[in-house]
């Protein structure tokens, strides 16, 4: 049946390799020249920093960088960038690299334009005027976060990733250029890779699938299906590179409007509490996921593996539905993602957690999403299977 729908994106979106070029352009239409650049060392090292200061200078700007990240954002880096901020008297904000110099460009742009502390943020709504203008220049693909209303801020006093979700989060600009993804190491891009099929997965089966984002989310899976071993193989496949940052985009897209679903809640417990990447505490659930999940939604499953390749002739919708796991597992398999076991080996330490994980993903709001109705109880189960 046929719902009204909501579908909401950054105004401007420059896509495909070289565009990074032109956010001189869209700057200059701010009307604002003192840009806090949020980024890391990484990306300073790569020369990425210097080019995007150097663009920025070109559109007559005064930048200030701030490139204290050491890892996935918590409250202090937020609080650190908005000193930084305000002592260089910024009026807008440029990131530059994965999910977490963005997530926390994000963040800074909500306490400065809000007050008070990124933790009265958590959830959905609660962020009520708009950020400065952001330009997020995305180098994995990926989070998909320069196309999102979320960012991801971990709250040390409590180890819970925070879910802040608000359309005035959202980027002025997305900047989604495969020519700086070029650098990623292969393990990182199996990582950021899979995190864009679970934001694809999750969003075409997800309780709050629409239309729009059915279609974007299966071009998504079979772009990562055709090309993520290629990028991870060959780090320098020009064209592998552009097709994942397609596919992160349109993943991104995706799951901005229609959520993701048991998998992200399930993995930022993970990330929070052990310090595992966002991308492989997904890609650690994700087969066990597809699995437990494939018999609510068997003809979506169905349609996953045939778009990724899989021979489904003359098989029944369940019989197919299967097979997407198998595709899921293989593609999981092949750029070696390890099991929880072997990244926490410690199973009574693991044990021991699995009851606040359960209660906080449940809390996150994103299994609700997911089709086939999970409890705490279940979620602790899943935890101790995908181990
Ligand atoms: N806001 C959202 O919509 C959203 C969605 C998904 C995930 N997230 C969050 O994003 C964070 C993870 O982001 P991520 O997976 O992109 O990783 P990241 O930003 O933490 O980067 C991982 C590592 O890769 C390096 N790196 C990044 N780009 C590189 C490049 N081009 N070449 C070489 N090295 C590079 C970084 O320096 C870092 O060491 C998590 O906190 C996660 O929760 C946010
Ligand atoms: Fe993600």
């Amino acid at each position: 049946m046929m719902k009204a729908v909501e579908f909401r994106m950054p105004q401007v979106l420059l896509q495909g390799p070289g565009c990074m070029a032109r956010i001189g352009e869209e700057v200059k239409s701010f009307g604002k020249t003192r840009p806090l650049l949020v980024t890391d060392k990484v990306m300073e090292r790569a020369g990425y920093v210097g080019s995007v200061v150097k663009i920025l200078e070109g559109a007559g700007c005064e930048v200030s960088v701030f490139s204290e990240l050491k890892g996935e954002p918590c409250d202090k880096d937020v609080e650190t960038g908005l000193k930084a901020y305000e002592k260089n008297r910024c009026d807008f904000l440029v990131a530059l690299g994965g999910g977490s110099p963005i997530d926390t460009a994000k963040a800074i742009g909500i306490m400065e334009a809000n007050g008070g502390k990124i933790s009265d943020y958590m959830g959905s709504g609660k962020v009520q005027n708009p950020i400065p203008p952001l330009v997020a220049i995305a180098t994995t693909a990926g989070t998909g976060s320069e196309m999102t209303k979320v960012a991801i801020i971990n709250d040390t006093a409590n180890d819970v990733k925070m879910l802040i979700s608000s359309p005035r989060v959202l980027p002025s600009v997305a900047v989604a250029d495969p020519e700086l993804t070029v650098s990623l190491p292969p393990a990182i891009t199996a990582a950021t890779g899979l995190d864009a099929f679970c934001h694809a997965v999750e969003a075409y089966v997800s309780k709050k699938e629409q239309p729009i984002t059915d279609a974007l989310a299966l071009k998504a899976i079979q772009l990562i299906s055709e090309n993520l071993r290629k990028a991870w193989c060959d780090g320098g496949n020009m064209e592998a590179r552009a097709n994942m940052m397609l596919a992160s985009t349109l993943g991104g897209i995706a799951f901005n409007n229609s959520s993701v679903t048991l998998i992200h809640g399930m993995s930022r417990p993970i990330g929070a509490i052990f310090h595992i990447a966002h991308g492989i505490s997904n890609a650690v659930l994700l087969p066990m996921w597809a699995e437990f999940t494939r018999i609510s939604k068997p003809e979506k499953f169905a349609e996953i593996a045939r778009i990724m390749g899989e021979d489904v002739r003359g098989l029944s919708v369940q019989q197919s539905a299967k097979k997407a796991v198998d595709a899921i597992t293989s593609l999981c398999h092949d750029v070696e993602i390890p099991p929880i076991r072997e990244l926490i080996p410690d199973k009574a330490e693991f044990e021991k957690h699995l009851a606040k994980m359960a209660s906080d993903a449940v809390i996150s709001g994103s299994p609700g999403n997911n089709p086939r109705f999970v409890t705490e109880d279940r979620i602790v189960e899943l935890y101790k299977k995908a181990y």
